[in-house]
């Protein structure tokens, strides 16, 4: 696993900024309506608790980017439908967390005074990452891993789309190919994915 320091590697210049926290913005948008989304599925008790706390902190990221970059509310009628299964939910929503997690850390070098969202969302990966981990080690654990090759094959279009911004266009290559790495090896050390041959 690449260390935090290693994974922020490529510094992003300061014109970058307005397009990285536009993109926060929709991010945790959709970062908080997905939870919401989870909490009307069947998920295990201790998943339910986690994910309401999980609510108010991306409620809270949105509200800090919407004061930011001087924008109202964004008002959404109905909630983005999620996988009904719990593995298949849990991946999908550990996989879009540490791809916030990684953006976390482009935008903390411009933006030091947001660290504590960077902090938020580690645990919010930490979390599901123990999820993933005893989703593993049961019943489920096929369904898991077939969920997470479906994800991450969709991963580079994600990215790509991430960085569409003009302002990213010579650091997008490097640093799409940087969040893929970092993000499959993180699915390869909890187990989800295994070591490609190249
Ligand atoms: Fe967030
Ligand atoms: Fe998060």
């Amino acid at each position: 696993m690449l260390s935090p320091q290693e994974t922020t590697s490529i510094r992003l210049p300061p014109e970058c900024e307005p397009a990285l926290l536009e993109r926060f913005l929709k991010a945790e948008a959709m970062a908080l309506w997905t939870v919401r989304s989870a909490q009307q599925q069947e998920v295990p008790p201790h998943v339910y608790a986690f994910l309401r706390k999980h609510e108010e902190d991306e409620q809270q990221h949105l509200a800090q980017f919407e004061a930011m970059i001087d924008r109202q509310p964004r008002v959404r009628e109905r909630l983005p439908s999620v996988p009904r299964q719990w593995p298949v939910l849990a991946v999908q929503i550990y996989g879009y967390e540490s791809l916030g997690l990684e953006f976390a850390r482009l935008l903390l070098q411009l933006r030091p005074d947001l660290a504590s969202i960077l902090d938020d969302e580690e645990v919010h990966v930490a979390f599901f990452e123990r999820e993933i981990r005893r989703l593993l080690g049961g019943d489920w654990a096929e369904q898991a891993r077939c969920s997470a090759v479906a994800w991450r094959r969709k991963l580079p279009t994600t990215v790509n789309r991430y960085l569409a911004a003009a302002v990213f266009d010579p650091f997008r290559t490097a640093v799409a190919e940087r969040i893929l790495t970092v993000i499959e090896q993180r699915f390869i050390e909890t187990g989800l994915l295994q070591i490609q041959k190249k």
